[in-house]
């Protein structure tokens, strides 16, 4: 996550239909081609007229929100937030199904959230509970993990805050597949989880 702009439209890392039956074809086709393509394309078409911030990766960014001018602030936290948020999201599955975590990242979960069981749990009520649009997290605040909510394209980048996995529960992540099911697409979703990509993150966060 590198890059600056002209920033890419990443390739989805497995094929469309390599999430059946938790996710169909369609819904990673639209989700990926459409919506993502979107935030992409609007966060270039806003970034074109500021040259001087085209050096700059999306981490800084949108770390930097309130550096920006004024004019641009809420459309790079929408559009550079929807970009980094769906990466993050797309990158945090896998047709590797049903892995769970380990070493470092396991004995963390236990320490800081109590059980792997608790952390489902506790993901799940927090995804269910995100009113509207937004996204589940856990982060890691230098290696201590943690749970939280944000709505709309909102990322915790902005408040210095590490992600290492989040869960897209914007109606668009699910509605063509599981209709007003959140709770159903949330308890599948688990299933997908990449988490030897989520060790990675993990082990990053805490080196700083
Ligand atoms: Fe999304």
């Amino acid at each position: 996550m590198k890059q600056h702009y002209p920033f890419p439209l990443l390739p989805l890392p497995y094929a469309y239909d390599g999430l059946i039956p938790e996710l169909s074809k369609e819904i990673l086709f639209l989700h990926h081609d459409k919506h993502l393509k979107t935030y992409v394309d609007n966060l270039n078409k806003i970034l074109a007229g500021y040259p001087k911030l085209q050096s700059l990766t999306l981490e800084e960014l949108l770390m930097g929100l309130d550096t920006l001018p004024r004019e641009i602030q809420i459309g790079i936290q929408n559009n550079g937030g929807g970009v980094y948020n769906h990466n993050l999201y797309f990158a945090c599955m896998s047709p590797e199904k049903n892995q769970s975590p380990q070493g470092e990242l396991l004995n963390a979960i236990n320490r800081d959230i109590g059980s792997y069981e608790e952390f489902v749990k506790k993901f799940t009520d927090t995804a269910l509970g995100q009113f509207g649009s937004g996204y589940a997290w856990l982060v890691s605040k230098n290696g201590k993990l943690q749970i939280l909510n944000m709505p709309n394209q909102n990322t915790p980048i902005s408040k210095s805050i590490k992600p290492i996995l989040n869960l897209d529960v914007w109606e668009h992540a699910y509605y063509l597949q599981y209709q007003n099911r959140r709770n159903e697409y949330v308890e599948n979703w688990f299933h997908l989880v990449n988490w030897n990509y989520v060790n990675q993150l993990y082990l990053e966060s805490c080196r700083g």
